[in-house]
Parts: C-alpha cells; structure tokens; sequence
C-alpha cells in the first residue's frame, strides 16, 4: 500500500507568501547585502523561491547537517556533513531553513554560526510547529505556522521522498510503499 497523503497548502498560497516575506526581507536589507545559507537538503525549493523574489543584491551558501535520530523526530546531535564554501565575518546572513520542529538543529546551527562574527545573523523559515518546541528558538521571518503533523513536499521528505512535490502535503497514514 502507498502512504496515504493530503494537501495542506497549496502552491499559490506558498508562493504568496514567499512574496510577502521576500518583500520584507528586501525593506529590512535595503542598501546591504544578504548572504543566504541554505540548509541543505530541505531548504532547496524554498531558498529558490525566496531568492528570486529578492530585490537586493543576494549571496548564497549552503550547509548540510544531519541530526542523529528517525525518520520523524530528530535527536538534537547534529553534524555538519557540508560545512559553507565561504566563511561569514562581516557578512549579513539568514538561515533559509525547511522547518522548525523540536528548534534542535537551529539553536546548535545558530550557536556555531555566532562565534564566526557575522555582522548579522536571522533566521528564516518556511514552516514553525511551535507546538513542537523543546528549544527557545524564534525565526526571525516564517511564512507558515503548522499544527503538529508530519509534513512533507516543497524540499521537505519522509524517508527522502517527496521533496519534489510542488505544495505542502501531511502524510495521513504511512504505507509500505511511496511514490
Ligand atoms: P528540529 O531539530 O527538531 O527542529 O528538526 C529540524 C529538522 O527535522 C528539519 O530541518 C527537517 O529536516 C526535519 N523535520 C522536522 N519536522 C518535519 C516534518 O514534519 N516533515 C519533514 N521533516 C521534518
Ligand atoms: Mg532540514
């Protein structure tokens, strides 16, 4: 049986939003730089979107990190897989991350990142459960807040699928088999 799924916001509704925190980011950064850093792997779609609606001049990095645990819940030791190509001193970055779940992964992301002196560091993120929290974590932009369900497309994967998928989808029931 394949896993059963449901829509929970459709791409126009993710696209106008998107605009809208773009719109905020490009008055906030007027006459700077932002240095984005994706977080890799299920930022992708999200930082595409987002960058291309930037006004201001724009540079990009990318990180990838792991958090030890199961394909739902994370476990709060995180390792870096792929540290950035470029260092940030001096730099004006944003986080461009997936979700906010238990805030694990960003409190230790946001930590590291600290010590390198970058001139300003914000996070901004697609989707918050903060019903979810464990870790004081705030984003400094969030297009969505959702409730506690597990959800995946637009760069967000159970078990590595369906990040291609154009929305916001939950996984209803889990099947033995995905499309
Ligand atoms: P945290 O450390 O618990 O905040 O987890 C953050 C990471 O867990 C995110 O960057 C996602 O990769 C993953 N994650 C958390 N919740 C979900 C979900 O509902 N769907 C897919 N991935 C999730
Ligand atoms: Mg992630």
């Amino acid at each position: 049986m394949k896993d059963k799924t449901s829509v929970m916001i459709p791409q126009e509704k993710l696209e106008a939003r998107i605009q809208e925190v773009a719109d905020q980011i490009n008055k906030d950064y007027a006459g700077k730089t932002v240095h984005l850093i994706g977080i890799l792997k299920g930022s992708v779609m999200f930082l595409a979107e987002l960058a291309k609606r930037l006004t201001v001049p724009v540079t990009m990095d990318f990180m990838s990190v792991s958090s030890y645990g199961d394909a739902m819940e994370s476990s709060g030791i995180v390792r870096i897989s792929k540290d950035t190509d470029e260092g940030i001193e001096n730099k004006d970055v944003i986080i461009v991350e997936d979700i906010v779940d238990s805030g694990r992964t960003l409190s230790y992301l946001l930590e590291l990142l600290q010590k390198r002196k970058p001139a300003s560091l914000k996070l901004c993120t697609l989707l918050d459960k903060p019903s979810r929290r464990v870790v004081d974590i705030k984003a400094d932009y969030t297009c969505f807040e959702v409730e506690d369900k597990f959800v995946i497309g637009f760069g967000l994967d159970y078990l590595q699928h369906y990040r291609n998928l154009s929305y916001i989808g939950c996984v209803e029931e889990i099947g033995d088999e995905r499309e």
